[in-house]
């Protein structure tokens, strides 16, 4: 009998996500030999379209997302002889059949939703009806996985009907980011930090993902999520947990993900007795992002709106290595800028010989976004005779990511989860127990800001959300990196 062949059934095949990051992945993935020669992918999505319209609708997707010198056409001719198009209404069941019988040989099938949570349900259902959910199927799901821990529970427990947890892929798009991954190999891949990764060494840590995007065509979605959940439940958790884990015996899918739902168990209950201490809600109104003036969010919405787009907040891990060291994440849109990143603040040294020069205490900046970086800020001598005394300077120890590895392709990071995918390895993948932490814990603070009462402050589009936010560290005598 010949080798099974994966084949890859993608569901909402027309919907943003596929067109601008899934088929231009899975086009690098095989421009580079990457996917398996006989991979089929079957794109399916409500509307009805025959395969050569689909391919049309592909083709012009990697036209506008995939840089003009990778798209050679005998590679594109290439990738778009792999898709076929099946129409689908995913409510029905019926129509799994049709789909099943596209996807042939189904020993080996790698199943991705990138659909309305409200058809997860349905969709299972009808793929375990058509015979889609035997051993050799993985499902990956993409988020939202649900608004909150009662509604998580209730999709979990649908995928878990026909797909087991050790098939189940949960995506957290972050997990496939370059820099991310790296924060692993800078923690444990080096003896250095790890000596010094405690409250002993740490004094706070921070993590930003400030975007200058508003509300993207996405009301809908977003009205009924706002921030903290669109952002913080998931990557800005999942950030913590990584910075925060003890080191994984091993990179495999079960030691990693031990460590990390250990830290989401740990985190400090945010709830009605200190979410005003702990927390800050903002909205944006009228301003200007880089130059242009833009409008506010309920403006962009069209009418008033309590949901929050900008998030600051102090939390704590409640272990032994972390007792005591606050971590601050803010997230919001409408901000000055594109950054996201991480600054883990060392402490100061315990005694200065150089009398009055200022020293900076140590600061690990690991930058994920729009450049890659890692720079560690030191303090050297400042060069010359120094009649005066020594004069320190706080200097960058850089690995700019793009020098250091210039001969490497940057990949988006939805390749890297697919080829995860296709191939069955769940490290960067969400398991189950690890959403649900992640949900009580942002279900604690939603009950504290409904229980008292408080209502999103207003931010002018363009700054670094309410003042509030600043307030949050500065009582601690911590800025914000910015
Ligand atoms: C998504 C959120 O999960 O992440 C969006 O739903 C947000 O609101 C996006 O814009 C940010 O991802 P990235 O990779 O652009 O930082």
């Amino acid at each position: 009998m010949s080798d099974p062949c994966t084949n890859l059934l993608l569901f909402g095949a027309t919907g943003d996500l596929a067109r601008r990051m899934l088929l231009p992945s899975l086009f690098g993935l095989d421009t580079d030999g990457l996917l398996p020669d006989c991979l089929r992918i079957i794109a399916t999505a409500r509307s009805v379209h025959d395969s050569d319209e689909y391919r049309a609708i592909a083709a012009a997707a990697l036209e506008e997302f995939v840089e003009k010198e990778r798209r050679n056409p005998a590679d594109v001719a290439r990738f778009l002889a792999r898709l076929s198009y099946v129409p689908l209404d995913a409510t029905k069941t019926a129509g799994f059949k049709a789909l099943a019988e596209a996807a042939g040989d189904t020993r080996k099938l790698a199943i991705f939703l990138s659909t309305a949570p409200s058809l997860f349900g349905p969709t299972i259902a009808g793929l375990a009806s058509a015979g889609l959910a035997g051993d050799g199927a993985r499902l990956a799901l993409e988020k939202p996985l649900g608004s909150d821990l009662a509604s998580s529970r209730v999709i979990n427990d649908a995928v878990a009907t026909a797909y087991p947890e050790d098939r189940t892929f949960r995506i957290d798009h972050y997990l496939g980011k370059e820099t991310v991954q790296n924060l692993l190999a800078l923690r444990f891949g080096n003896a250095l930090f790890e000596p010094l990764w405690n409250a002993a060494g740490i004094e706070h840590v921070q993590i930003t993902i400030a975007e200058t995007v508003g509300l993207e065509g996405r009301a809908d979605y977003y009205e009924g999520m706002g921030a903290l959940r669109d952002m913080v439940q998931n990557h800005m958790l999942q950030l913590l947990a990584l910075v925060a884990m003890e080191p994984p015996a091993q990179f495999d899918p079960t030691s990693v993900r031990d460590e990390k739902v250990k830290v989401l168990r740990s985190l400090r209950p945010i709830d009605r007795a200190n979410v005003e201490a702990c927390t800050v809600r903002g909205q944006y109104g009228a301003g200007a992002v880089s130059g242009q003036p833009v409008k506010g969010y309920a403006d962009e919405l069209g009418r008033a709106s309590t949901t929050e787009t900008f998030v600051a907040l102090k939390a704590h891990v409640d272990n032994w290595r972390w007792a005591g060291v606050p971590f601050y994440l803010r997230t919001g849109k409408r901000l000055p800028e594109r950054m996201s990143e991480i600054i883990v603040q060392f402490r100061a040294v315990p005694h200065s010989m150089f009398g009055d020069a200022a020293l900076k205490p140590n600061k690990l900046i690991i930058s994920l976004q729009p450049d890659e970086n890692i720079g560690l800020m030191m303090m050297a001598k400042a060069p010359g005779l120094d009649r005066d005394g020594l004069k320190l300077r706080e200097v960058p120890l850089d690995i700019g990511m793009a020098n250091a590895f210039a001969d490497v392709r940057r990949r988006i990071a939805y390749e890297r989860l697919l080829l995860d995918l296709i191939e069955g390895k769940q490290t960067l993948f969400v398991r189950r127990d690890e959403v649900e932490a992640q949900w009580q814990w942002i279900d604690a603070i939603r009950a504290g800001w409904a229980a008292t009462g408080m209502a999103p402050k207003p931010y002018a589009a363009g700054n670094w959300g309410p003042p509030a936010a600043i307030a949050l560290t500065e009582r601690d005598g911590v800025s914000w990196h910015d």
